[in-house]
């Protein structure tokens, strides 16, 4: 039966870190995978995290299933990170998933469960698992203009006009900060403009939140989707805690849903739990577990935060650096986007051709899109970055 299976696209980010690895090059320069890099190019294992699974060694006493949905003390704790300790609990249901990937694909069933015509609108670019995770479920998607290859900031004029056409139930999938591939965010204004549009045209915006804490803070990250949750009846959050807590492989994630009451609230989490089910029943536990303690300890909570603060800081720097090394380069300010992009991306806008020649002929490595990981950089090697983009004709 399996010689009809047709062969799937190779994953474009894996087949560059194959390259990545066979070039001989010592100064080649990895800006591909999304994954956090400190100084020494390493993704750390964070210190609150690491003292978790310490203790939880030594405090854990059974491995046997705790609920469906996930452990209740995980969501409430990823509920208030989220929305705050102020949002409306009884109005929540919440579900713990396998990173911000299973949350979403978690969150995209309950929506068709509960609306098989609604259609998915998903930003042009978006992170490329979006529209594959959708054509694998079913579920109709339409794409809204979102990035201006110009400016290099989002064109909210092009993005407003097309969300438009977004009816009553259809979902509107947003990036809550540090938009995945350009770097490009919405300012507090569109946020609100884009309530109104929900409120006026009935559709319910999905959060996807995979980076809360790497942009300009954990509060403020969550500032424009904690302004929507307040005015909206229905909403959907997808949280990954891979990279803010650094779980990558231990698959971290929560699905919330903000319904119009208790009831509902109650009947999604119902619908929830029953999608676990017959996914994989129970979610994994042991990074939820670590996580749930960093976030619940007053010590390892502080030292998480600081430490998050610090990695964040570090692309903030990096950021700064590249584009002040591009304006010393080209006398002019039109690599400045890199510094106000927030996160651990930006979109440079080079041709396919001057990503491969960047590759070829300098051994910097990025996404064909250009997109960087700015957490890629080193502080040592700005300038020359600089030098190869500007020679590769950016
Ligand atoms: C925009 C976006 N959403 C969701 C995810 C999901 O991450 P994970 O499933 O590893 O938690 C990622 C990871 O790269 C992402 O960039």
């Amino acid at each position: 039966m399996f010689e009809s299976l047709t062969p799937q696209p190779p994953d474009k980010i894996i087949a560059l870190i194959d390259e990545f690895r066979a070039d001989p090059r010592p100064d080649k320069l990895d800006l591909g995978v999304g994954v956090y890099r400190d100084a020494e190019g390493r993704t750390p294992v964070m210190r609150a995290v690491k003292a978790a699974e310490a203790r939880l060694l030594q405090t854990q006493d059974s491995k046997s299933y705790k609920a469906l949905a996930g452990d209740g003390a995980f969501l409430d704790a990823m509920r208030d990170l989220v929305l705050g300790a102020e949002a409306p609990a009884d109005r929540i249901a919440a579900v713990q998933a396998p990173g911000g990937t299973g949350a979403l694909h978690r969150l995209f069933e309950l929506a068709a469960k509960a609306d098989s015509g609604a259609v998915v609108w998903i930003s042009d670019p978006s992170w490329p698992n979006h529209a594959a995770m959708l054509r694998h479920l079913g579920i109709p998607q339409r794409s809204y203009r979102y990035f201006d290859p110009a400016t290099r900031g989002v064109d909210f004029a092009a993005m407003v006009e097309d969300l438009k056409g977004a009816g009553p139930r259809d979902v509107v999938l947003l990036h809550g900060c540090c938009h995945n591939p350009t770097g490009a965010n919405l300012t507090a204004e569109q946020w609100d403009v884009l309530t109104e549009m929900a409120l006026a045209q009935g559709f319910v915006p999905m959060i996807d939140l995979a980076y809360q804490g790497f942009g300009d803070g954990l509060a403020e990250d969550v500032a424009g989707l904690r302004a929507m949750a307040a005015r909206l009846p229905e909403m959907l959050i997808a949280a990954s805690c891979s990279k803010n807590f650094g779980v990558y492989r231990d698959r971290v994630g929560a699905g919330l849903v903000l319904c119009r009451d208790a009831a509902a609230a109650a009947l999604a989490a119902d619908n929830l739990a029953a999608l676990n089910r017959v996914n994989y029943s129970f979610p994994p536990d042991h990074g939820a577990a670590a996580v749930t303690l960093v976030l619940t300890d007053p010590a390892l909570r502080a030292d998480w935060e600081a430490e998050l603060d610090a990695m964040r800081r570090r692309m903030l720097a990096l950021r700064q650096g590249l584009a002040d090394a591009l304006r010393r380069e080209t006398n002019d300010g039109r690599f400045d986007f890199i510094a106000s992009h927030r996160g651990m991306f930006s979109r440079l806008g080079a041709s396919p051709e001057q990503v491969e020649r960047l590759k070829r002929e300098h051994g910097v490595y990025m996404v064909g899109d250009s997109r960087i990981n700015v957490a890629g950089l080193r502080e040592d090697g700005l300038e020359a970055l600089a030098r190869a983009l500007v020679a590769v004709g950016l």
